[in-house]
C-alpha cells in the first residue's frame, strides 16, 4: 500500500483516506479555522477592510492583508492591539502587484482573492511567527510534513536557525536572494522586510521541478521602511506580516490541481455552464475549466467585490480597471458563444461561494451591483462584435501576414470607437500569435489627444456627458434627414438648454422630427437654420448624437449682430419645449458631403479591386469639399496603382448608377458580403448602401442618388499615417471640377512667362531654366569666393612700351568671363589713362586706352600690331579692341615670352 506520510501526529493514511479528509475542509471552514487558531493564540480578529485603500495615495487597490495596518507598522504605539488576524479582500490588477494578464492561463492567478493573515505590531517575535505558522499547517490542518519546504533570505541566518529548531532538515530549507525573499508593498514608499516562504509539493508529474512547488504562505519580518527616495530605514519595532492565499490553500486542502476547481469557483463555473446549456451551446464538461471560463469566473468575482466597495465603471483610475475587467469577461463570454448580457445571471452562484456571511455587502448591495454590471454589458455589447469583426479582418490581411502586427491605428480605433481596452486587444492578438506595438499605440493616443479628434469635431463645443439628463428623460429626435423632401420641414422643439462653456455661451436644443444629420460615421454634421414662429432665424452650427436616438443641435442667432444671451431671452417665448419651428438644412454643404461619402465607398471598392485584397478601413472623414480615407496596407501605393484606382472610380461613375438603401439584419448584411464601415454604431437592423454590382457597405450616412454625381474623381495624395496604415485624400464631383479649375487657372500665365507652346514644352523649358540657374548659382559661388580673395590673387601687370606709349599687360583670372574682362578694361582705361592696357585671359585678348591721353596709338593699332607677330585675329576702335589668340596665355611667363616681344617688335 502506498503511504503518503504522516498527518501531523496521527497514523499514516492511504491516499484515498487523505484525499477524503482534505476534501472536507471547505473555503468557509478554512476561513474560520484560520481566524479561530490565531484568536486562540492571542490575536484580535479584524474584519476585512475595503478594496479601496482609504487615506493611502500610493496604492490603487488593497493588494495584501497588511495594507489596512500600514500605519501600525510605522507607529506601533497607535495600534489598538498588539497582534491581529484577518481575512482580507485583495485586488491585484494594477501597480506593482498586477496579475490581470495571467488570469485564465495559469492555475492560480487572480485579480480578486482573499488573503489570510496574522500580524504583530511588536507583540511577538520572528520565532513565534514561524512556530505559529508551522503548527497551523502540520497540527491544525494536518498537512504531511514531507510535502512542505521553506525558503529564507540567503543572509538570514536567524531565520534559518529558527526553521531548524522546528525540526526541518537542511535540505528542506532553501536559501534565496532578495528578489524572492524581500517583500515590499508597492514600488515606492512603505514598510518592507525580508521574508520566509512555505511551499507545498503538488507532486504533479506534469510540472517542472520549480512549478511543482506551490507557495502557500509568506511570513514577512517587517523591520524596514523604504523612503520615497528609496532608502531603507529601521522601523521602530520589529513587526510580523503574513499572507496566505485562501484560494491556493483551498486547492491544497481539497486536492485540486488548480484554484478554479475548488469550492470557491465550482459554483461559478457551474453557473457559466448552465448559462451555456440554456442557450444550447455545447459545453465541455472537463474538470479543469477552460481559460475563458476561468477568466469569466475570476473577473465576475472581482467586478462584484469592486462595485460592492463603491467603485463604478469609468474611464480613469479604479473605474477604468473595473471597466476593463468587465469588458474582458464579456469578450471571453463571446468566445464561448454568448452574445447577450448574461453576467448578472451568475450572481446567485457567486453568493453560494460566500454563504457563510463573510461578506454581507454582497447581499446588501446585490441589486446595485447587478444594475451597474448590466448597464456596462449593454453598452459594450453594442460595439464588441464590430470590434471583433474589425480584428478578424486584420488577421486575414495578406499584407500583414509577414509582420503579424496589428497596426497601431487599428488598436487605437478599437479603443477609441469600440471601447476595447488596449490589454484586451493585446490578449486577443497574443491568442492568435500576433502582437501590438503598444509604444506606437500610446504615441498615437497621445497624438490624438493633442490634436483633438476629427477636425470638425474639435470645433464642436458640445459635450456628450452634458446630455445624460436628456437621455434619462427619454428626449428623442426622429432623424428624417435621409428623405430629401424633408430637408426643409415643420418641426417642434422638444428640449432646450443654455449654458456656459468657458467663455462661450451655448444654446442647445433637440427638435423632433430632426432633418439635421449628426450621426457621425466620418461625415460632417449638417448646418442650416431653425426659424422660430416669431420669424427670428437661428443658425444650426453643430449637430451631435450624444445617445442613441438623441440629436442635439447647437444654435446661435443667424444675425451676427445679435448677442446670443440677449437673443435667447428675447426669443424665449418661442424657444422652448413645445415651440413650433421650421428646420432647414444647408443643401450645399449636405450635397457636398453626400458626394464625398459615396465617393468614399467607391474608393473603398476601387482599392479592393485594384489591390486585389480586402483592405480594412481604419477611419474616414467626409467633408463637403473633400474626403479622407484610411486603410490598412503594408506599403505605399505606386503611381500606377493610384492612377488605376482613379480610373476605376471615374469609369464606373461616368456611366452612372443608382445607389440603393436597404435595411436588413446585421447577420444578413454581413453574409451578403457587405463591408462594415467600422466607425459607427449599428443596432440589430442595419442600413446597407448598395451600388449594384459595385459596392455594398453598412453605413448610417447620407448618400447621392446616382453615382454619376461623383464624376470626376481625383486622388490628391497618398501618405502613411502609422505603420501599416495608409491615407488617401481625394475630391469628387463639382468640388473636383473646382479643384481642376483652381489648379489650371495659373497655367496660361505660366506658359507665357516660359514662352512655351503647351504644358509639355513648358515643363521642358522650365527644366532647362532650372538647370541653368543651378549652373549659374554654382558659378556665382565660385566668383564670390574669388572676389573675396581678390586682394590675395591680384597679379601685377607686366609693363612694356610700344613706340612711346607705355603699356600695362594684365592677366585676368581664368574664371572670369568676357563681359567681366570688358568691364575691367573700361575701369582700367578710366582710372589709369596715361597707360594703354592689354588684358589677356587664355585665348581672349583686349586692348583699351583713353584717346585723350594716349594719342599716338589707338587700341585697334596696338592689337593689330601684336597680331602681326602672334597668331590670332580681331580688331576694334580707338579706345577698345578685342581679339582671339591661337595659343592661350595663362601665365606671366607666357606674356613675357610672346606678348611683350610682339608689342615691341618693329
Ligand atoms: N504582505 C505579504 C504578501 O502579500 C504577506 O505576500
Amino acid at each position: 500500500m502506498y503511504r503518503i506520510g504522516r498527518l501531523g501526529v496521527g497514523s499514516p493514511l492511504t491516499r484515498k483516506q487523505w484525499v477524503r479528509h482534505l476534501q472536507q475542509l471547505s473555503s468557509p471552514e478554512l476561513r474560520s479555522r484560520f481566524v479561530q487558531y490565531f484568536e486562540k493564540h492571542g490575536h484580535t480578529p479584524v474584519k476585512s477592510a475595503s478594496l479601496i485603500p482609504h487615506n493611502d495615495k500610493t496604492l490603487l487597490f488593497t493588494n495584501a492583508g497588511m495594507v489596512p495596518f500600514k500605519e501600525y507598522f510605522l507607529k506601533p504605539g497607535t495600534a489598538p492591539y498588539k497582534s491581529a488576524t484577518s481575512v482580507q479582500k485583495c485586488m491585484r490588477a494594477g501597480g506593482k502587484h498586477n496579475d490581470l494578464d495571467n488570469v485564465g492561463y495559469t492555475p492560480r492567478h487572480h485579480t480578486f482573492f482573499e488573503m489570510l493573515g496574522n500580524f504583530s505590531f511588536g507583540g511577538y517575535s520572528k520565532e513565534d511567527a514561524i512556530r505559529l505558522a508551522w503548527r497551523f499547517l502540520v497540527q491544525e490542518l494536518e498537512l504531511p510534513v514531507d510535502r512542505l519546504r521553506v525558503t529564507v533570505l540567503d543572509t538570514d541566518e536567524v531565520g534559518y536557525a529558527l526553521w531548524k529548531k522546528q525540526g526541518l532538515p537542511d535540505e528542506k530549507i532553501v536559501r534565496c536572494g532578495a528578489e524572492d525573499n524581500f517583500w515590499s508593498m508597492g514600488d515606492g514608499e512603505g514598510p518592507c522586510g525580508s521574508c520566509t516562504e512555505i511551499f507545498w509539493d503538488t507532486q504533479d508529474p506534469s510540472l517542472s521541478e520549480e512549478d511543482r512547488w506551490l507557495e502557500i504562505w509568506n511570513l514577512v519580518f517587517m523591520e524596514k521602511y523604504r523612503t520615497a527616495d528609496n532608502k531603507l530605514t529601521d522601523l521602530p519595532v520589529s513587526c510580523i506580516d503574513t499572507g496566505m492565499g485562501l484560494e491556493r490553500m483551498a486547492s491544497v486542502l481539497q486536492g485540486k490541481k488548480n484554484n478554479f476547481q475548488t469550492d470557491q469557483f465550482l459554483h461559478l463555473i457551474q453557473g457559466i455552464r448552465e448559462n451555456l446549456q440554456n442557450r444550447n451551446i455545447p459545453v465541455m464538461l472537463s474538470e479543469d475549466p477552460s481559460a475563458h471560463e476561468k477568466i469569466i469566473a475570476d473577473h465576475f468575482r472581482a467586478m462584484c467585490f469592486l462595485i460592492s466597495d463603491g467603485v463604478v465603471p469609468s474611464n480613469v483610475g479604479r473605474g477604468y480597471v473595473l471597466r476593463r475587467i468587465i469588458r474582458r469577461a464579456l469578450r471571453s463570454a463571446k468566445q464561448l458563444g454568448i452574445n447577450e448580457p448574461f453576467l448578472t445571471g451568475l450572481y446567485p452562484y457567486l453568493l453560494q461561494g460566500f454563504n457563510d456571511g463573510s461578506y454581507p455587502e454582497l447581499t446588501e448591495r446585490g441589486a446595485s451591483i447587478c444594475n451597474i454590471v448590466q448597464n456596462e454589458e449593454a453598452a459594450f455589447l453594442t460595439t464588441l462584435d464590430r470590434g471583433l469583426a474589425l480584428l478578424n479582418n486584420v488577421f486575414a490581411q495578406p499584407n500583414l501576414q509577414h509582420t503579424k502586427q496589428i497596426p497601431p491605428q487599428i488598436a487605437f480605433q478599437l479603443y477609441d470607437t469600440f471601447g476595447f481596452p488596449f490589454d484586451l486587444t493585446l490578449n486577443i492578438a497574443l491568442e492568435k500569435g500576433w502582437t501590438v506595438d503598444m509604444k506606437a499605440v500610446e504615441e498615437l493616443k497621445e497624438k490624438q489627444r493633442q490634436m483633438g479628434k476629427e477636425s470638425w469635431k474639435s470645433d464642436s463645443a458640445l459635450d456628450k456627458g452634458r446630455f445624460a439628463e436628456w437621455r434619462n428623460k427619454n428626449i428623442l429626435s426622429r432623424f428624417t434627414g435621409y428623405d430629401r423632401t424633408l430637408l426643409d420641414q415643420e418641426s417642434q422643439i422638444v428640449a432646450v438648454d443654455i449654458h456656459k462653456k468657458g467663455k462661450k455661451t451655448l444654446v442647445t436644443m433637440a427638435i423632433d422630427p430632426c432633418p439635421f444629420y449628426g450621426l457621425g460615421g466620418g461625415q460632417v454634421p449638417d448646418s442650416g437654420s431653425v426659424t422660430l414662429s416669431n420669424g427670428q432665424e437661428w443658425h444650426v452650427v453643430d449637430v451631435l448624437q450624444p445617445y442613441e436616438g438623441g440629436l442635439v443641435l447647437s444654435v446661435a442667432p443667424s444675425d451676427p449682430k445679435r448677442n446670443i444671451e440677449k437673443s435667447f431671452e428675447e426669443d424665449r417665448e418661442f424657444l422652448q419645449s413645445g415651440s413650433l419651428i421650421r428646420a432647414k438644412v444647408d443643401l450645399d454643404k449636405r450635397e457636398g458631403a453626400e458626394v464625398h461619402h459615396t465617393a468614399t465607398h467607391m474608393l473603398n471598392a476601387g482599392l479592393r479591386s485594384i489591390l486585389k485584397t480586402d483592405i480594412v478601413q481604419a477611419g474616414s472623414m467626409v467633408e463637403p469639399k473633400k474626403l479622407r480615407f484610411d486603410f490598412t496596407y503594408g506599403k505605399p501605393l505606386t503611381t500606377e496603382q493610384l492612377q488605376a484606382i482613379e480610373n476605376w472610380v471615374n469609369q464606373i461613375t461616368i456611366t452612372g448608377g443608382e445607389t440603393n438603401v436597404k435595411m436588413m439584419s446585421l447577420t444578413d448584411a454581413v453574409s451578403s458580403g457587405a463591408i462594415a464601415a467600422f466607425s459607427e454604431k449599428y443596432g440589430e437592423t442595419v442600413r446597407v448602401i448598395e451600388v449594384p454590382g459595385v459596392s455594398r457597405e453598412l453605413c448610417g450616412g447620407t448618400h447621392v442618388d446616382d453615382i454619376r454625381r461623383l464624376y470626376p474623381f481625383k486622388i490628391l495624395s497618398e501618405t502613411s499615417v502609422a505603420a501599416g496604415t495608409r491615407r488617401i485624400e481625394a475630391v469628387a464631383g463639382l468640388s473636383c471640377v473646382e479643384w481642376y479649375r483652381k489648379a489650371y487657372e495659373p497655367v496660361p500665365d505660366l506658359l507665357k512667362l516660359l514662352r512655351a507652346s503647351d504644358t509639355k514644352d513648358g515643363v521642358a523649358k522650365l527644366d532647362k531654366t532650372l538647370q541653368q540657374t543651378k549652373a549659374l548659382q554654382k558659378r556665382l559661388e565660385t566668383l564670390t569666393e574669388k572676389l573675396a580673395r581678390a586682394g590675395e590673387t591680384v597679379v601685377h601687370p607686366v609693363e612694356a612700351q610700344i613706340n612711346d606709349v607705355p603699356v600695362r599687360i594684365h592677366i585676368v583670372d581664368a574664371d572670369l568671363d568676357i563681359p567681366f574682362m570688358q568691364k575691367r578694361a573700361r575701369v582700367l582705361k578710366e582710372s589709369q589713362g596715361e597707360w594703354a592696357h592689354v588684358l589677356v585671359n587664355k585665348n581672349t585678348i583686349m586692348v583699351a586706352l583713353d584717346p585723350s591721353q594716349v594719342q599716338t596709338e589707338t587700341a585697334n593699332s596696338i592689337l593689330k600690331h601684336m597680331l602681326r607677330h602672334i597668331k590670332g585675329g580681331g580688331g576694334g576702335q580707338k579706345d577698345f579692341a578685342q581679339g582671339k589668340l591661337a595659343i592661350p596665355i595663362t601665365s606671366v611667363q607666357d606674356i613675357e615670352n610672346s606678348l611683350v616681344p610682339a608689342l615691341t617688335a618693329q
